[in-house]
């Protein structure tokens, strides 16, 4: 039987770029197809040929044998296929019912969009993905993760005999995932096909019937089920070793080079902490979320505009009350929502990474363009960005890619403090070590770095010390040789841990 879906022979070029590269694909009827590869290797390039958002150069397409043509998204949905991209481009101000039947709402006799039928409808794809919210929430007050599971059950109401998720857990909590993976399970149970992209391995692992690779635009060959582990699929991804080890203990240096005070977040008013790091250090900070992790690193460094921090550096009192004054003491933040708030997408690479600091690139108020041109450079090698050169749109790089922009425009101004949050979300494995070399890099040099992570992993093998959050407040501090995932989870969910050290009054 022929499969449901194949493409064959596909290319895609893009100015300066071979995107893909004559890439076959075929997908069966219920099978979860994982598909892997580097950031920037073609993934989401091919899904959005699927998608009816790009048109091949070469190549052809086949739903159940038959040849087709995928001209635009319609095209796509009326063949069944739907497409959970890995930028979200949800509409905030809508409610959740509103978003999932975009531009097919169900419409009364009088040609009136019927809410009524939207609402009932929504609530119970959202209960089947666990969402427990009123279909009437405005989308923009949810989290990034949960937005993504309205993604999800847009693509449960499309009755889709494919669905495509690209990175769909990049920033999902563990029980979320779970949740998903679940769904994914129960659908292909339905028969349901399913295209899943993630650098998440152990979920891929976990899900996939089959693996795809893909290396540079080219196919880098398959892997059956019983074929499936980590060190495979990284094998066909990168056909290189990588060094991933633990970071060593830090050399202790001057415990509490940056003080934190009386740090409050707006979200978590009545809660109030406080905590120390050394130069050289690599603290780390656990919780669930929604432990008010990112809002105490928003107040720290003034863009959380109800809360607030006493901010001391080498012993010298600062004054943050605005981003630029923590970005004038050499106190950067990598936000989470990079997208939203760390890059401008309709800019080149040049311009994103020189932005922060225009005007140390400026002589006699001119910008030095071959100076700009060299510090886009310099990061772009170290981060192994890959785009075809510093004048590249950031929008036109790969999601991974995008992410390291928006790191290496802090990198470039030598930080005091970095603080990152989710560093690796959407990273390959390989640009993770990168990254986290990096990091130890700017340690060794004497910053202090700060990492909020969901990935227990990352946690666990980049600090040197971990600061758990609970609720809005700290819960204890591990030290490297008490860093467990136990303990983390322990003081995560707000019980105490012996071997931690609890927080400052
Ligand atoms: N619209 C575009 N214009 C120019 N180049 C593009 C465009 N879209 C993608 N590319 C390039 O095509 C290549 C493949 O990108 P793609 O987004 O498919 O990678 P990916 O495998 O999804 O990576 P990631 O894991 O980072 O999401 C990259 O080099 C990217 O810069
Ligand atoms: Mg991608």
């Amino acid at each position: 039987m022929a499969p449901l879906l194949e493409m064959r022979g596909i290319s895609k070029r893009f100015p300066g770029v071979i995107a893909l590269d004559q890439v076959s694909l075929a997908v069966g009827r219920g099978e979860v197809l994982a598909l892997c590869g580097e950031n920037g290797a073609g993934k989401s390039t091919l899904m959005k040929i699927l998608g009816g958002v790009y048109q091949p150069e070469e190549g052809e397409l086949f739903v159940d044998g038959k040849p087709v043509k995928i001209s635009g998204v319609t095209d796509s949905m009326a063949l069944g296929i739907a497409f959970i991209h890995q930028e979200l481009n949800n509409l905030d101000n809508l409610d959740i019912a509103a978003n999932i039947f975009l531009g097919r709402e169900p419409r009364n006799r009088l040609g009136l969009i019927d809410r009524r039928k939207i609402h009932a409808d929504a609530e119970p794809l959202l209960r089947r993905l666990g969402l427990d919210m009123p279909s009437t929430t405005p989308l923009g007050e949810l989290s990034l993760a949960r937005q993504q599971l309205v993604e999800v059950a847009k693509a449960l109401s499309l009755d889709a005999k494919v669905i495509i998720m690209d990175e769909p857990t990049s920033s999902l909590t563990l029980a979320e995932t779970e949740r998903l993976l679940e769904v994914i399970a129960e659908l292909k149970g339905q028969g349901v096909s399913i295209i899943y992209i993630s650098h998440r391995l152990a979920e891929v692992t976990h899900c996939a019937d089959r693996v795809e690779v893909l290396r540079d635009g080219k196919n880098a060959g398959g892997l059956a089920k019983n074929e499936i582990d980590h060190d495979s699929i990284v094998a066909k991804m990168v056909g290189r070793e990588i060094n991933y080890a633990r970071s060593s203990p830090p050399a202790a240096e001057a415990k509490g080079h940056l003080e934190v005070r009386s740090a409050r977040s707006g979200r978590f008013p009545a809660q109030c902490l406080s905590f120390d790091a050394g130069r050289g250090e690599i603290l780390g900070f656990a919780g669930l979320v929604g432990a008010g992790r990112s809002e105490i690193m928003k107040a720290m460094v003034g863009l959380d505009p109800d809360g607030s921090a006493e901010v001391s550096l080498g012993g010298e009192r600062l004054k943050i009350r605005h981003s630029r004054d923590a970005i004038s003491h050499g106190i950067f933040l990598v936000p989470e929502d990079r997208r939203k708030e760390g890059l401008i997408t309709d800019m080149s690479v040049r311009e994103n990474i020189t932005l922060p600091d225009l005007r140390s690139y400026a002589s006699q108020g001119l910008l030095s363009r071959t100076r700009e041109t060299r510090a886009a450079q310099e990061q772009i090698g170290k981060l192994a960005i890959k785009t075809p050169g510093p004048e590249a749109m950031v929008r036109n790089l790969s999601g991974g890619n995008q992410q390291k922009v928006a790191i290496g425009k802090w990198l470039a101004m030598s930080p005091k403090v970095l603080i990152l949050d989710e560093p690796t979300r959407g990273i390959d494995i390989g640009a993770k070590a990168e990254i986290y070399a990096l990091m130890r890099a700017l340690a060794a040099d004497g910053a202090v770095v700060i990492v909020v992570s969901s990935d227990m992993e990352e946690l666990l093998h980049i600090s040197h010390r971990i600061a758990v959050m609970h609720e809005g407040r700290i819960t204890g501090f591990l030290d490297h040789s008490a860093c467990t995932e136990q303990n983390v989870m322990q003081l995560a969910v707000g019980r105490s841990v012996s071997a931690a050290i609890p927080p400052l009054s």
